[in-house]
């Protein structure tokens, strides 16, 4: 029996990883989140880990608050990094894959061509500065293990699609940043690329997001052309929207490390939307 305890269970893809390998009669999973499991608390980590003695740990846990993160950076390092670095010494000792989760905003978003794993991450935020020094330290602390960095994530919670939909209920228009450009990935996507590189010994860092790219106002005009809305989208600046933490103006990430080792390809970012407003609806 392959015993794989899963971080952050009740987030977006902790959600997904679960349904993607259910149904594995070789494979129990040990599902936690804060209240359970609190990453950053490296006795309790440990002390799962001891008794577990897992085959995987996958973390799905983060703070994931772009703007929340620029005010909280202890909070943001302890759990983006810290966290990773706790359940990275953990699978070491218990000999346990990690698998763990990045981001595009590692990047800063300057590049004219979309970003592969050999490029130079240079994060402008608090949540990107956080999560490159949790990938470090996986890459420090884990023997063996998988970082996989996606971007634009959507599934079962809250995320870009149900916003829209939520606001085209109320709202004739919607102004949606036009300036920044990326891959909207399903977690559906995502948890089906971690199970195809879990069971091998195919490691290291993978950018792993949905083939193709969109602006945010495409992705708003796309979902409501799919939902049948008529809701109109206003295509504005960056600067105009005001977010609170920087966030990258190009974030396409080629998954290189994937073609490189494997034949592993994504769905294209609008068809895996098509699957997900189906499965909405
Ligand atoms: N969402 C995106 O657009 C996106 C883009 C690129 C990369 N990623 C990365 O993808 C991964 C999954 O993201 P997601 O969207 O599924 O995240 P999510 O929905 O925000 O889920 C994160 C989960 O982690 C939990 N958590 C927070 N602090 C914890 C702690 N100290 N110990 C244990 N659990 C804790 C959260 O609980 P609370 O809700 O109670 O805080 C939540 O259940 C993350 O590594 C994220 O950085 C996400």
């Amino acid at each position: 029996m392959k015993k794989i305890i899963v971080t952050g269970c009740n987030g977006q893809l902790g959600r997904a990883i679960n349904l993607e390998l259910k149904g594995y009669s070789d494979i129990e999973f040990v599902n936690t989140d804060v209240e359970e499991l609190d990453i950053t608390n490296i006795d309790k980590v440990m002390e799962l880990a001891r008794e577990v003695k897992p085959y995987a740990i996958i973390n799905c846990a983060a703070h994931t608050g772009v703007d929340a993160c620029e005010d909280e950076w202890d909070k943001a390092y302890r759990i983006n990094a810290i966290g990773p670095r706790n359940l990275s010494i953990s699978a070491t000792e218990t000999g346990a894959k990690m698998v763990h989760i990045s981001t595009d905003y590692v990047f800063d978003g300057k590049a004219q061509k979309p970003y592969t794993e050999f490029d130079k991450p240079d994060p402008q935020g608090a949540y990107g500065m956080t999560k490159l020094a949790g990938e470090n330290m996986v890459r420090d602390f884990a023997d063996r293990y998988f970082i996989l960095r996606t971007a634009w994530l959507y599934g079962d919670g809250k995320n870009f699609v149900k916003t829209m939909l939520r606001i085209s209920e109320t709202n004739d228009t919607v102004s949606v940043v036009k300036d920044q450009v990326g891959s909207p990935t399903s977690t559906k996507e995502l948890a089906a690329a971690i199970k195809h590189l879990l069971f091998t010994e195919n490691y290291g860092l993978f950018h792993a997001t949905c083939e193709g790219s969109c602006s945010w106002a495409q992705f708003a005009e796309e979902i409501f052309r799919l939902a049948g809305k008529k809701t109109v989208v206003r295509p504005i600046t960056s600067e105009e929207f005001a977010a609170k933490a920087p966030r990258p103006a190009y974030s396409i990430l080629e998954n290189y490390m994937l073609k490189l080792t494997t034949d592993y390809m994504f769905a294209d970012w609008h068809d895996a939307l098509v699957a997900y407003m189906r499965e909405l609806a």
